[in-house]
């Protein structure tokens, strides 16, 4: 059967009725969903903007190759071949009484840490869609736009009841299930999020000026580059790629048997990078255009961006289709992130899937009013020098998704082994991709791990 073409019955091989997503294109729109997210239209950005543009561009490119493809591939693959929730996938695939299922113990700990404060930064986005509409943020002076935002995000209030607000939605797409809940949903939502962005992008290029924002994108200045910045790059590959905590083994578990996973993968990374080209072809033109600073740091989103979009005729108009697409972006990914405890908690405990949506919202609505009330009732409130939004940011980005990645390599690369790798990724036999596999496993078996790991000492401030 051509692998591309879509049969509708999920998992036909096994016989299994296991939810699952039911076509090529679903698989492919609801991995993209996963990976697009505010990612690309907030630390994408930023990133890019306070670490020398093009440069940190290039370096971004080849962690994704390096690091980002191999572990993304090998947690797609385990999650199929178990298909089950992720602790259960490494309880099933690991020999006997070795604890490999803790990777993904620590990946249910990192996916509650990251929705904490994810569901925030998506909960800010949302409640500027409304205030895009109603014009509040429509000034072209950052002063203004400035003290816009620290109204809204030191208001408990407003902080809190926002991102209840998203966790609901998210919680409510998710009780449909994975077929007719995410792949539904992802299915309409990423082809508007490609036209949206598209629009915002052209009319940005259209500027008077908008060249220079083009070459800060596009002509590496290598004398940026630091092994900080290259250390920046990799770790945003993770997190842009969704891996090391089990979200991609968890899509991979509703994966069709005959789905081209090498194939899936690198059209996902390059749609994903293609999404994060256009937010940058959206976001700097217009910035060097109005002749603001690209280096403005996480608020380049919430204070540039909107006094970038008032200083420009029928601003008003493209701000909101803006953060109309960074809220599509931020469902997509919050609603793996949400999957995969949901999915463990079903699993393991044996309890329905409504009730097991119904128990993290609550334990994530409480863990993320720590976030939440970072900028406000809690902002005193710190551990090791950081608030809980911080705090939970850290974490993950420099530990447990690292340290997650790390360990997939390890098990894939000396426990599951060349053989299985083989037979896994060829469908059993029945695709010719020998020579990207052998290339996978001296990746999985050397090169990313060792990686990963400088990453994580230098995150960590050992190296
Ligand atoms: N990739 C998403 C983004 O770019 C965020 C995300 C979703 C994520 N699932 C994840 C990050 C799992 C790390 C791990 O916005």
């Amino acid at each position: 059967m051509d692998q591309d073409k879509q049969s509708s019955t999920p998992n036909a091989a096994t016989g299994t009725s296991r939810d699952g997503f039911t076509s090529s294109f679903g698989v492919l729109a609801a991995t993209l969903g996963s990976a697009v997210g505010l990612g690309n239209i907030w630390k994408f950005p930023y990133l890019t903007g306070t670490n020398g543009g093009a440069s940190f561009l290039v370096v971004y490119i080849i962690a994704t190759l390096l690091v980002g493809l191999p572990v993304m591939i090998s947690e797609i693959m385990l999650g199929r071949k178990a298909k089950a929730d992720a602790v259960t996938t490494f309880q099933k695939l690991a020999p006997a009484g070795q604890p490999w299922w803790l990777i993904s113990a620590s990946g249910v700990l990192a996916a509650f840490l990251i929705i904490a404060f994810y569901s925030e930064v998506a909960a800010w986005v949302f409640a500027y869609v409304f205030k895009a509409i109603g014009g509040a943020i429509l000034s072209s002076d950052p002063k203004v736009t400035s003290a816009a935002f620290k109204t809204l995000i030191s208001d408990p209030v407003q902080a809190l009841l926002w991102q209840w607000l998203v966790l609901l939605l998210i919680g409510g797409i998710l009780l449909l299930g994975v077929a007719k809940g995410i792949e539904a949903v992802t299915k309409k939502l990423m082809p508007l999020l490609f036209v949206l962005l598209l629009v915002v992008a052209v009319r940005s290029l259209m500027l008077p000026g908008a060249m220079k924002g083009v070459e800060f994108l596009l002509a590496p200045d290598f004398s940026r580059l630091s092994a900080g910045v290259v250390l920046t790059a990799v770790g945003l590959a993770f997190f842009k790629l969704s891996i090391g905590m089990g979200t991609m083994m968890t899509y991979g578990s509703y994966f069709r048997d005959n789905q081209n996973i090498p194939t899936t993968t690198l059209r996902v990374m390059g749609a994903d990078l293609f999404v994060s080209m256009l937010a940058g072809l959206a976001i700097f033109p217009a910035v060097f255009a109005f002749g603001f600073a690209p280096g403005a740091g996480p608020s380049l989103l919430f204070i540039t961006i909107p006094a970038v979009f008032a200083s420009m005729p029928l601003g008003h108009v493209f701000m909101v289709v803006f953060f109309v697409l960074a809220a599509i972006a931020s469902t997509g990914a919050l609603l793996s992130l949400l999957e995969v405890p949901v999915s463990v908690m079903s699993g393991r405990l044996g309890i329905s899937r409504k009730r097991a949506t119904v128990i993290n919202l609550l334990v994530l609505a409480l863990i993320g009013s720590g976030c939440a009330l970072s900028n406000s009732t809690l902002s005193g409130f710190t551990l090791f020098g950081k608030t809980l939004f911080d705090l939970f940011d850290f974490l993950t980005s420099n530990i447990l998704l690292p340290l997650g990645g790390i360990f997939i390599c390890l098990f894939v690369g000396y426990v599951w082994g060349l053989a299985r790798l083989k037979q896994a990724l060829s469908n059993e036999g029945a695709l010719e991709n020998g020579r990207l596999v052998r290339v996978l496993f001296v990746l999985v078996r050397f090169v990313s791990p060792l990686l990963i790991l400088v990453v994580m000492l230098r995150g960590l401030g050992v190296l």
